[in-house]
């Protein structure tokens, strides 16, 4: 990567299932609210929502198996995948996937998650689960750079949402991903927006 982009930020979507932070990213930029585009969206799933709605706003959409693939194996065809399309900026929207060490310095600080929690409370599986379970008054959702850890990244923007009483998985996550769809946009335009991005690039092959 040679430093923040000349033209258009080119965003790299990985996705697993039912795609609607990628839907919401695209219709941001759809409307003129986030100055970038959607070099390829990737799935792991060849059944995910998320990509047949990729095919059908004519993107570039990418399936690529992971099943029975080592994780850095894997890794390393979703780098080739990426490469190729010379993206910024990597935005993991439902990617349910964890990924190697390898892939993380590879980009580094160039991968973005969304999590539907306010991070650090309540990282991995079933956030929303896990907040209900422990009480809490108010959670919402987190969007941070991916590191090495278990949802534990620098904190880009976050967003707070109140539990009401009554509420269960299913609304209070409804409730959640209403901001999350909100929040993610408006993370990569502040990201973009910034100091140009640091040349990170450690394989010695620039993506753009
Ligand atoms: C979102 O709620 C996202 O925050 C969560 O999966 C959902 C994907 O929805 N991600 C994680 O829990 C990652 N740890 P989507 O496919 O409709 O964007």
């Amino acid at each position: 990567m040679s430093g923040a982009p000349a033209g258009k930020a080119r965003l790299g979507i990985l996705l697993s299932g039912r795609g609607s932070n990628f839907v919401a990213i695209a219709d941001s930029i759809a409307a003129g609210r986030l100055d970038a585009e959607i070099a390829v969206v990737i799935s792991n799933r060849a059944d995910a929502p998320g990509l047949a709605a990729a095919r059908a706003r004519g993107l570039n959409a990418v399936l690529l198996p992971s099943q029975g693939l080592e994780r850095e194996a894997y890794d390393r065809q979703l780098a080739v995948e990426l490469r190729k399309n010379h993206i910024d900026l990597v935005c993991l929207a439902g990617y349910m996937r964890l990924l190697s060490p390898w892939f993380i310095r590879e980009f580094p600080m160039r991968i973005l998650n969304i999590h539907p929690s306010l991070l650090p409370a309540f990282p991995g599986l079933d956030a929303q689960r896990q907040a209900l379970e422990h009480g809490v008054k108010f959670s919402g959702c987190t969007v941070h750079f991916v590191d090495e850890g278990l949802d534990s990244g620098p904190i880009i923007q976050q967003a707070v949402v109140p539990v009401i009483e009554g509420d269960t998985v299913e609304t209070l996550s409804a409730r959640i991903l209403n901001e999350e769809h909100r929040i993610y946009s408006e993370a990569i335009a502040s990201l973009l927006a910034g100091p140009r991005l640091v040349d990170t690039e450690s394989s010695g092959t620039p993506a753009r």
